[in-house]
């Protein structure tokens, strides 16, 4: 039988790698910690319905991306293409808007797209996201963009650019969607099927598309800056001045619709030249119907979500993450010393250092090479002889010096070097 292997589009992430998802999970914890946002961990599949009515049956997500299921209950599941429709229900069910005005949330945790896997591109990826619930002021999308955007440099990512648009209220909307349909219909006949389907179905998407006769066909298309309404107008220029006011660069693109259907002014998207086709790491934006439309209050909201996947392929461009030092490598060989190497080793750990143990049983000077490949600070050395005694060989693996000494002893050294 041939052995099995890991599904299509979706991956292992093994040592060197995970030191960059551990260390972009840390600083990520610190800087939301920081800002006061609480995490909160919904469930990896929600009911169909929600996704459908939340990220809007017109798009790729929901047509033809849902890894959808009907479990033996007879209940039609799904597992979550992304975060922000289970952190609004959510809300809606436990009453969070009762308990304060505004709230501010983060999330991180496993995606599943049925999407044509590529570099930066999976079947199941993670995310980190943000949502501010019950804001809808311009100082919240400019927030949640700066929290991004410190995140990102924090983590020594400087080449990114943030590409920002208004996609105007559900009015301007539907008088651009129809500019946008009355400028398309014309060239219905040059447009890719993708997007000549579109046309009736989710026009918006066509400025999306990639194929480079719609792409020039596009070139002309209306803007949908020339259909906000002077509300949308000023909310869009009080967040331009806000990022200004914070230093962040950005570029307007009127072209910038996302792929999820809930947006209503702001949306933005944090690039890299460095990822090729899917250069986007964030996406988000504002939503403010989306809580009403799945049965709650009327609550303004906007958030992103930052994709692992491409942020930890950026990552590894830069500096090598390392694991953290190594303080003791404990190295035992005879029926005595190996018991006890577990002894030692525990007591040392809890002591705070950080320790390993070989369980190799093989030679001495074999276990010694280990310890100096694992780039340990120091090496306990027992043999039987050092069990019965109490007293262990520790060895400074950059000096070479060795010493006998008790456990308590060398607890003391290792604190005070
Ligand atoms: P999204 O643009 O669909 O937005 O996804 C956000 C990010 O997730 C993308 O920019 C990308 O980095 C990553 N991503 C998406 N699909 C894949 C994939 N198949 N493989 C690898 N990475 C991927 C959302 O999901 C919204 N919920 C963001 C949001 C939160 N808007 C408001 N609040």
């Amino acid at each position: 039988m041939s052995s099995v292997q890991a599904s299509r589009g979706t991956r292992d992430i093994l040592k060197p790698e995970i030191y960059y998802w551990q260390k972009l999970e840390s600083v990520a914890r610190r800087i939301l910690t920081h800002a006061v946002y609480t995490e909160i961990r919904t469930p990896a599949f929600e009911s169909t319905e929600l996704f459908a009515r939340g990220i809007g049956e017109a798009t790729d997500i929901v047509g033809k991306e849902m890894y959808s299921f009907i479990d033996r209950g007879d209940r039609s599941l799904t597992l979550r293409p992304e975060g922000t429709a289970g952190v609004v229900r959510a809300l809606i069910e436990h009453k969070l808007y009762a308990q304060a005005d505004v709230q501010k949330l983060w999330y991180t945790g496993a995606m599943f797209r049925y999407e044509r896997p590529q570099a930066g591109r999976q079947r199941q990826f993670h995310q980190l996201g943000v949502e501010v619930l019950g804001s809808a002021d311009p100082r919240a999308d400019a927030e949640v963009i700066a929290i991004a955007s410190d995140f990102l440099s924090e983590l020594g990512l400087t080449e990114l650019v943030v590409d920002l648009n208004s996609v105007g209220n559900a009015e301007d909307r539907l008088a651009y969607r129809q500019a946008l349909v009355d400028y398309f219909t014309p060239y219905a006949d040059r447009l890719d099927p993708d997007s000549f389907d579109r046309l009736s179905r989710n026009p918006l998407r066509i400025l999306d598309s990639k194929h480079p006769q719609t792409q020039e066909i596009v070139q002309a298309a209306p803007s949908i800056l020339d259909y906000l309404s002077p509300t949308s107008q000023q909310h869009f220029e009080q967040v331009k001045s806000l990022l200004t006011d914070l230093g962040i660069a950005f570029r307007i693109d009127p072209r910038l619709v996302r792929g999820l259907d809930y947006y209503t002014h702001t949306a933005f998207e944090i690039k890299s030249s460095q990822l090729g086709a899917q250069a986007a790491v964030c996406g988000g934006g504002r939503y403010d119907r989306l809580v009403a439309e799945l049965g709650g209050p009327d609550t303004p909201a906007v958030g992103w979500a930052i994709g692992l996947e491409r942020l930890v392929l950026l990552l590894q461009k830069l500096d090598e993450v390392k694991p953290p030092a190594l303080d003791f490598y404990i190295i035992s060989r005879g029926e005595q010393a190996e018991p006890k190497s577990l002894l030692v080793a525990q007591n040392i750990r809890r002591a705070g250092f950080r320790t390993e143990l070989d369980l190799s049983g093989a030679k001495f000077d074999k276990q010694i090479k280990r310890a100096v490949t694992a780039g340990a600070r120091y090496a306990v050395i027992i043999g039987d002889t050092e069990a019965a005694s109490g007293n262990f060989q520790l060895k400074d693996l950059a000096s070479g010096q060795q010493q006998s000494v008790t456990l308590l002893e060398l607890i003391s050294i290792a604190s005070l070097t």
